[in-house]
């Protein structure tokens, strides 16, 4: 054959592949609000970007008359690219091919992207819109997602790794997501569950709908299994790309910088009034965090889930950070279960991927109840103090106003190596606040008293001046400095500059045990 034929066979190939299931197909996913495969990649990689791998690859399925329906690609379009011009692997599931379902070759190609990534040091990104397992190919499609899972636990901590649900993902195939380290959902369009409503109605007759039970806001703000929530595929894809531009290509660098006009020695006078000085006020944190930020700005992670503690990533002299800080705008601040959970998984990212962790804390203590001891607040609690305890990034800690009891020993103390603690001259450490702490050192002291109430506020007074103050802990060397916050952003940029080379061991193990 001349090698114009051979190239016009080529041609035609090519075509046949990546009209995956066809123009009606096609027309169909678009009806339905989603973008395909292929226009998804485009508008998640650099422009012109993409080099696809395994196109021709298809199914070797015989049963149920599969082997008249082998298209090219077998549902998943699979390669390499730029975002913001540094490498990354992508997967995209095509729903308009036997509704984006996993057979054995279709988890062959995630598969062969994901250990190219491990070996290059690049993330990976999948964009999941699928069935599920293959129902042809009955036992092969499970072999398939179990390969996938394992490849997701080995790159677990080398290579970042992000999943986008831009359609269904039901029964197992949810669990490649959730070993990922970050869950994009769009809204109304992505359904994530285990079982479906028809299941969950013939086991339990409960009736819901697969919105309520699994759709974007489900998750992102109910069961904190995903991060993001965008309107539509588009801007989803395009906060992929954001959240790519804060992390390192793997676990071996450090994030890149990205230049500044902000002035590093910038101050901001108005972080002295943001603060109230009354303990019981309430105020958004957030305005503390983007006033030291460059450019002010923050972007923030899981924002619909345990907002009663803030997580995101911000640019601090150029740098990548990662931002932990309880919210006092949100039951006061208070550590429950799902502040913890949420809080404990930021910071192990954040460490294992070499982004220093800025801790902002202003905290009255765990949250008391029945339904925190009862629903495990012990050993939830506990991972948030493992996973500072365990941090080697570097770390620094901004005593804003409260750090009360074990929520001050939590939040990266010095005790827990903390490298730099400051406070501001509002912040009040102690073991809890002075009105609980005078009804019970001084109980009876107050019954005898000619006038109790007096006698207990009197009693509160001394209490606060004594230890509702940063002082105490900055004579014991527990605060390293008793900050204006006017001057917050310099003296976090100082701290960062002199941590620059910091190393930090844990002992040699297999791994630790962190309370699960
Ligand atoms: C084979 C499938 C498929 C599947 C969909 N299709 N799911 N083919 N295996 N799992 C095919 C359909 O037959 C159809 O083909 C095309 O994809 C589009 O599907 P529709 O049903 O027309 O689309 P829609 O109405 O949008 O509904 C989408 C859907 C529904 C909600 C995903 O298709 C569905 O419920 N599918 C089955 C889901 C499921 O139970 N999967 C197994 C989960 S268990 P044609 O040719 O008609 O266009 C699992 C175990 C994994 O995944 C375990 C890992 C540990």
């Amino acid at each position: 054959m001349e090698i114009k034929e051979l190239l016009d066979k080529l041609e035609q190939k090519n075509l046949e592949a990546t009209e995956g299931g066809g123009a009606d197909r096609i027309s169909k996913q678009h009806e339905s609000g989603k973008l395909t495969a292929r226009e998804r990649i485009d508008i998640l990689l650099d422009k012109g970007s993409f080099v696809e791998i395994d196109r021709f690859k298809s199914h070797r399925c015989t049963d149920f008359g599969m082997e008249k329906q082998k298209i090219p690609g077998d549902g998943v379009v699979t390669g390499y690219g730029l975002i913001n011009g540094k490498q990354a692997f992508v997967f995209a599931q095509d729903f308009t091919v036997l509704g984006g379902s996993l057979s054995l070759a279709h988890s062959e190609k995630i598969c062969k992207v994901m250990k190219m990534a491990m070996k290059v040091g690049a993330p990976v990104i999948g964009l999941s819109d699928s069935g599920g397992a293959r129902i042809q190919e009955g036992v092969n499609s499970l072999a398939g997602y179990a390969d996938i899972f394992l490849q997701n636990v080995l790159a677990s901590g080398v290579v970042p790794q992000i999943t986008a649900i831009m359609g269904p993902s039901a029964g197992g195939a949810v669990y490649s997501p959730a070993l990922t380290d970050w869950i994009f959902m769009v809204e109304k369009t992505s359904h994530m569950f285990i079982t479906g409503p028809e299941v969950i109605k013939a086991v339990t007759r409960e009736v819901v709908d697969k919105e309520e039970l699994g759709g974007a806001m489900a998750h992102n703000s109910v069961s904190g299994v995903a991060h993001f929530a965008s309107p539509d595929d588009e801007s989803c894809l395009l906060k992929i790309r954001e959240l790519m531009s804060f992390l390192p290509q793997n676990n071996m660098e450090e994030p890149s910088i990205k230049e500044t006009q902000d002035d590093p020695m910038r101050l901001d006078e108005n972080l002295r009034n943001i603060v109230p000085a009354d303990p019981n006020q309430p105020y958004d944190i957030r305005d503390v965090i983007c006033s030291s930020m460059d450019d002010n700005y923050f972007f923030e992670v899981q924002e619909h889930y345990g907002k009663n503690i803030v997580v995101g990533f911000a640019r601090i002299d150029g740098k990548s950070v990662g931002i932990i800080a309880n919210q006092p705008a949100v039951m006061a601040g208070c550590l429950d279960i799902n502040a913890s959970i949420k809080g404990a998984r930021f910071v192990r990212f954040c460490d294992a991927f070499n982004i220093p962790i800025i801790i902002y804390e202003d905290v009255p203590g765990f949250l008391p109840g029945t339904h925190q001891e009862h629903g495990g607040i012990i050993k939830h609690g506990a991972k948030l103090i493992y996973a500072f305890c365990e941090a080697t990034v570097p770390r620094i800690t901004i005593i804003t106003r409260k750090a009360y009891g074990g929520a001050y020993c939590v939040m990266s103390s010095k005790h827990i190596r903390g490298d730099i603690n400051l406070a501001y001259p509002t912040a009040e450490i102690a073991v809890m606040g002075a009105e609980g702490a005078v009804n019970i050192i001084f109980r009876n002291d107050i019954k005898k008293a000619e006038d109790p109430a007096e006698e207990r506020k009197k009693l509160i007074a001394d209490y606060r001046e004594k230890f509702a103050n940063p002082y105490k802990a900055a004579e014991l060397g527990y605060i390293d400095a008793v900050i204006d916050p006017a001057q917050t952003r310099p003296q976090l940029i100082e701290a960062l500059r002199m941590l620059k080379t910091k190393r930090d061991t844990n002992p040699p193990k297999k791994h630790g045990n962190i309370p699960l």
